[in-house]
């Protein structure tokens, strides 16, 4: 059983299918049915009581957090959206805070692993009703996915909140991978297409010698790929991975700045803090009425206002809402007692500056040289659904390339991931998004050191050169799924118990010190050494090409020893 779990920043679901069976691809496609909707996702929005006990998931969340009581209320905490803390929070690391709706705060690493136990049990449950039994855990492959674009850090607290909410069994690693979502959906997409057997522009997209790249446009990420298809189907990644924050909450963010401009900035963050589950209310209906903007003139758009907003208006400034709307005489914004009447070409706007951002990067990135034989776009995720962000990249480059967009634009992630934990190996090699290396040190040569004399520093009657960077694969280079590297260190003391392995990373493709402006520590390892002497030679060993790097070292000569997997901890820096 491949069984994949796709935790967005707005929406979360999983799906599964059986080996033999891979393309019977089975989920939930009834989220919602108790708020009449129908959905084959579900609100990221974790429910969690005053205790810090898990209450409930995604739509039953919500409306179980909208019936509270006034007196209830500081009883439970709402927390949506956390996904883009991994993304942004700086030295993100195991105590890293979740806020909530009301301000209140939680580990984020708790948040995650109720998100991630809650889809597994619900997925389990499904799979037993289903068949009439239950599936051996051995037998479960899982996958859950990122993307692309996320530091080391974050995927590696995803696989710790996984491993905690026992997805994962420590004696069995590849029992979880961590796929990128923008891969996974566009292998999802090109073998719809490779299937559907009769020539077609879709199918002649994705013939082997051709080259694509995948927009994932989603809630918090536009997450972005390209790979060109080998003659045997598999993938090479032909450019690093790129992207930006500006998904489609980015939309929603833009309304919430219309709102103050509109109702006073007072107005909205009083709304905000005090009644939360009114300001939740409103910003679903957002999304609902978001979704059905389309691409040309139509008619005017109702939003309506939660009665606690006059409520506050009046309490903060003495005056009634739709006097401070209506006064201000914005062409095309009405206010009354139910309602707030925007024009169309109003909503549009909100969307300019995400769509614009989102081609700006798009138009970078297709001038690249290694992107010149590009022939296919293909548009994923669930902001891709909207014609406008369509209408923007096929007036791009639509004379350019083909752009494509399945019909199930949001749900390609979680049907490829599916496809993907029955056959990782498609992807046959990637390309680093940052150089990688680690910190040495190295007998001081006058040639070679003079310009940077001032790292030079004796250690034990030896002038050594400090802090150099000992580099494992480059940003930008090629690595092949699976490839190793060796390397060897030595200690520079001679009584030395232990060799300590710091790793740095950064966005340049060239560096030769790990204490340069750009490079980052992201955390370290030891070596425990026998015996004594500056000759004992340490082997590294670093794996790539995988989703994540993994590395491990053994001193040479110490019987036979076996490789030890160090594990790599981007958290603890
Ligand atoms: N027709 C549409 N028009 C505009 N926006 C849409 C439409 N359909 C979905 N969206 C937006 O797409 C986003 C959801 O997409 P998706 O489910 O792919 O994101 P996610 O997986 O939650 O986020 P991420 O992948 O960034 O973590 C929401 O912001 C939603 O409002
Ligand atoms: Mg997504």
């Amino acid at each position: 059983l491949s069984a994949a779990l796709d935790i967005g920043t707005t929406f979360s679901g999983y799906a599964y299918s059986f080996k033999g069976r891979e393309k019977d691809i089975e989920g939930c496609k009834n989220w919602g049915a108790n708020v009449s909707v129908c959905n084959h996702k579900t609100p990221t929005a974790v429910l969690v009581n005053k205790d810090g006990k898990f209450e409930a998931f995604g739509y039953e969340a919500q409306e179980r957090y909208k019936s509270l009581e006034e007196d209830e209320l500081q009883m439970y905490s709402l927390y949506e959206r956390f996904k883009m803390q991994l993304k942004h929070t700086e030295k993100l690391n195991r105590d890293s805070m979740s806020m909530a709706l009301d301000q209140r705060s939680f580990p984020l690493m708790d948040i995650f692993t109720m998100t991630i136990r809650y889809l597994k049990d619900h997925l389990l449950k499904s799979v037993n009703r289903g068949h009439g039994r239950s599936v051996d855990s051995e037998k479960i492959r899982w996958v859950i996915t990122v993307p692309a674009i996320w530091s080391g850090a974050a995927k590696q607290f995803m696989r710790e909140a996984a491993s905690k909410a026992g997805v994962r069994d420590i004696n069995r690693p590849m029992q979880l991978i961590i796929a990128l979502e923008p891969e996974v959906a566009g292998l999802y997409v090109a073998s719809k297409y490779q299937t559907s057997g009769t020539s077609s522009r879709e199918t002649d997209a994705f013939r082997p010698g051709l080259e694509y790249v995948v927009m994932d446009c989603g809630g918090g990420t536009i997450d972005i790929t390209s790979y060109k298809i080998q003659p045997n189907q598999t993938l090479n990644q032909i450019y690093e991975a790129t992207g930006s924050s500006f998904g489609g909450t980015k939309v929603d963010d833009a309304f919430v700045e219309f709102l103050s401009q509109i109702a006073g900035l007072d107005v909205v963050s009083t709304i905000r803090q005090e009644s939360p589950i009114d300001w939740l209310q409103l910003m679903i209906t957002f999304d609902h009425k978001k979704k059905t903007i389309q691409n040309k003139e139509s008619d005017k758009l109702n939003i309506e206002i939660p009665y606690s907003m006059h409520e506050i208006a009046w309490e903060v400034t003495g005056r009634k809402l739709s006097d401070i709307v209506n006064n201000q005489r914005i062409p095309g914004v009405k206010c009354n007692k139910r309602m707030l009447i925007i024009d169309h070409d109003i909503i549009q706007d909100l969307f300019r500056n995400p769509v614009q951002e989102i081609v700006n990067h798009m138009k970078k990135l297709m001038r690249l040289p290694q992107l010149k034989n590009v022939s296919t776009i293909l548009m994923v995720g669930g902001f891709s659904e909207s014609p406008i962000l369509q209408a923007a990249v096929k007036e791009a480059f639509g004379k350019r390339v083909k752009v494509l967009i399945p019909d199930d634009a949001s749900l390609c992630v979680l049907h490829g991931a599916v496809a993907f934990g029955h056959n990782p190996n498609i992807v046959s090699s990637r390309v680093s998004r940052m150089t990688y290396g680690q910190g040495v040190m190295v007998t001081y040569d006058p040639e070679k050191h003079e310009a940077d004399k001032q790292r030079a520093e004796v250690i034990e009657s030896i002038e050594r050169q400090t802090n150099m960077m000992l580099i494992y694969v480059k940003r930008g280079e090629v690595i092949k799924v699976g490839q190793v590297k060796e390397f060897t260190s030595f200690p520079v003391r001679v009584n030395q118990t232990q060799i300590d392995h710091e790793m740095y990373c950064t966005e340049k493709s060239d560096v030769g010190y790990v204490d340069e402006e750009g490079v980052e520590h992201v955390g370290s390892w030891t070596t425990p050494l026998e015996g004594k002497g500056l000759d004992r030679e340490i082997k590294v060993r670093v794996f790539f090409g995988e989703t994540e790097l993994v590395v491990q070292t053994r001193q040479i000569g110490m019987g036979d020893k076996e490789w030890v997997q160090r594990s790599f901890d981007f958290l603890s820096s």
